[in-house]
């Protein structure tokens, strides 16, 4: 199993829900936060004008899956997420050790 996590812009999270769901993704986690990647965030788009903000707000998503499946999952979102533009965010992998369903006990892929 891996553990996606996908810095994006906040008006997107529609978009990438959709495309992920599309593509069998279920589970999925979704944090408000702040930052900034390597290139230095020099503006940001609010409401259709342009600021200067250093730490400008992204989502934090974060999707557990099996492995076989992360390939695709990666494709949807940089479709969907991406729109040229210096700050579109940034997708990690990680392994994922264990996964454990509270209401049965299940363990593992099954209990995605
Ligand atoms: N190395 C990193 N570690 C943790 N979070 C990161 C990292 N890089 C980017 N992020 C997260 O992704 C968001 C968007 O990053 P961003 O797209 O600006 O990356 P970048 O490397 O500067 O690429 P670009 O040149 O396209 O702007 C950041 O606001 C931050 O939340
Ligand atoms: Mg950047």
């Amino acid at each position: 199993m891996r553990r996606i996590v996908a810095y994006i812009r906040p008006h997107k999270l529609e978009e990438v829900k959709t495309a992920l769901a599309e593509r069998g993704v279920t589970g999925i986690t979704v944090t408000e936060a702040r930052g900034c990647g390597s290139s230095e965030e020099q503006s940001d788009w609010f409401l259709g004008k342009e600021y200067v903000v250093s730490l400008p707000p992204r989502l934090k998503l974060e999707v557990v899956l099996k492995t076989g499946a992360v390939e695709d999952a990666i494709q949807a979102i940089l479709q969907s997420a991406r729109t040229g533009r210096a700050g579109d965010g940034k997708i990690f992998v990680l392994p994922e050790l264990d996964v454990i369903r509270i209401r049965t006990g299940e363990r593992g892929e099954a209990a995605l």
